[in-house]
């Protein structure tokens, strides 16, 4: 039963708006890994909503425990005052990072919390005396959400050419290699130089003027780019090396996405500081957050004047009681079925193995995966300069799947608690799909 009169009213995000008021595409109800559409269809949501829902939708208990906190303390400013559910749930959360990062900093998003990872990155180095040190380094087809911040270190052009001049930044050469790691199981074997290529650009900038270097463990917005063997280790090293801090977006792969709770313990990395969102409340309820090593924190802490604030930066909704209680109530989830580790298991086998079934396809020209996130990129279609992705998306919904598109990329990245009937259903689809369209 719609209670609108039309679609007009609502600029859509990412969409192609008057394409999609044509042809619409609307949910109406969720329920574990499926959407069901106004006129009552079941699609299976391949892509856990927006890499996100990472426990399935429609958890009674994190819907129960968001309403319970709502009638007990439903907001009060976390500026000057606090609230025990906030350092409960900080205190809960870093028992999932590896030390040293022991400090959490709350946003309300994965862009806010990328903006504050920054922000924080420079302000530790204007604490030690370091204030030259301002530039920041990304990667090409990185995405870091869509704040000024985060589009500067951002490597996707569409997302950055209309908005002026940005930060100072540079960027890392991204990791995708198809003429030698096309349809690579798990990580890539070629490429371990692309990560050299940080020490040029510290040549050419100066270590002295760098503050941090940001990179997704595996991109996701960019097209499901996995790293070669030993890259994170290797910028780990020349950032160490270099007195720059290494900064990992996981808002895509943390939360058991790889098969363990961030990709720094997957990957046995450290970096300065984790970014997180997304599936630390099941994706429910908007939650950002930073979690930033001690000896940034404490370096901000002590070069501080005493009483004073010692970090001019927050959101009204940092810490907000009612999505700390979705996200205590989703790691309650993750941990009682295991979700944080499932993706490694048997599960992530069968993923593998059914995503690199697709090969035969004629127009298929690199599958990857890792954990429960994969992706399968075409050729760009014969005599047409439009990709293939955003009609395939189309399409794959109307057989009854929904898949992300980018380009000529589709990707997937299921709730961890798929099951391997409902992968099949995903790989009928994309074959039905590709022989529609092909
Ligand atoms: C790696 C990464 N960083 C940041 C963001 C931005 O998160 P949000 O859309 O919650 O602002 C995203 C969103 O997809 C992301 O994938």
């Amino acid at each position: 039963m719609k209670n609108y009169k039309s679609l007009d009213a609502f600029w859509m995000p990412f969409t192609p708006n008057r394409a999609f008021k044509a042809n619409p595409r609307i949910v109406s109800r969720t329920e574990g890994v499926f959407c069901y559409t106004d006129d009552g269809r079941q699609i299976l949501d391949a892509t856990a909503g927006l890499w996100c829902v990472n426990a399935g939708h429609g958890r009674k208990q994190i819907a129960e425990a968001i309403g319970k906190q709502a009638l007990e303390l439903d907001y009060t400013s976390p500026f000057n005052f606090g609230h025990d559910i906030g350092f409960e749930f900080a205190e809960r959360l870093i028992q999932y990072t590896p030390d040293p990062l022991n400090k959490v900093f709350f946003a309300n998003s994965g862009s806010e919390a990328v903006e504050s990872a920054l922000k924080i990155a420079l302000a530790y180095q204007n604490a030690r005396g370091k204030a030259n040190k301002f530039k920041l380094i990304g990667r090409e087809m990185a995405y870091h959400g869509v704040n000024f911040g985060g589009i500067s270190v951002g490597g996707l052009t569409p997302n950055r050419k209309a908005f002026g001049p940005l930060l100072p930044v540079d960027h890392l050469p991204h990791t995708l290699d198809l003429e030698n790691n096309a349809f690579s199981k798990g990580l890539t074997e070629h490429g371990l130089d692309r990560a050299d290529a940080l020490e040029e650009l510290i040549k050419f900038h100066d270590a002295s003027s760098i503050a941090a270097v940001i990179v997704e463990p595996i991109s996701g917005a960019g097209g499901v780019i996995i790293p070669p063997k030993g890259y994170l280790q290797r910028l780990r090293e020349i950032c160490t090396k270099h007195d720059i801090l290494l900064i990992f977006d996981e808002v895509i792969t943390g939360w058991g996405r790889l098969g363990a709770p961030f990709a720094a313990v997957e990957f046995d990395v450290v970096p300065d500081m984790i970014v997180s969102a997304k599936g630390i409340t099941n994706g429910i309820v908007p939650l950002g957050a930073v979690f930033v090593a001690d000896h940034i924190h404490d370096t901000i802490m002590e070069n501080s004047p005493e009483g004073g604030v010692e970090l001019y930066h927050g959101y009204t909704y940092s810490a907000s009681p009612v999505a700390c209680a979705a996200g205590m109530a989703a790691l309650d989830v993750y941990e009682e079925e295991g979700l944080l580790t499932r993706a490694s298991g048997e599960i992530g086998k069968y993923w593998e193995e059914a995503l690199h079934s697709l090969k035969d396809i004629e127009q298929v020209v690199d599958i990857r995966n890792y954990g429960l996130i994969g992706a399968v990129q075409f050729a760009q279609p014969e005599g047409s300069s439009a990709p293939i992705g955003g009609a395939f998306q189309v399409k794959c919904y109307e057989n009854g799947v929904m898949i992300r598109a980018m380009g000529n990329i589709i990707a997937f990245s299921p709730p961890l608690t798929i099951e391997p009937e409902q992968i099949d259903q995903l790989v009928a689809a994309i074959r039905k799909t590709a022989s529609e369209l092909f």
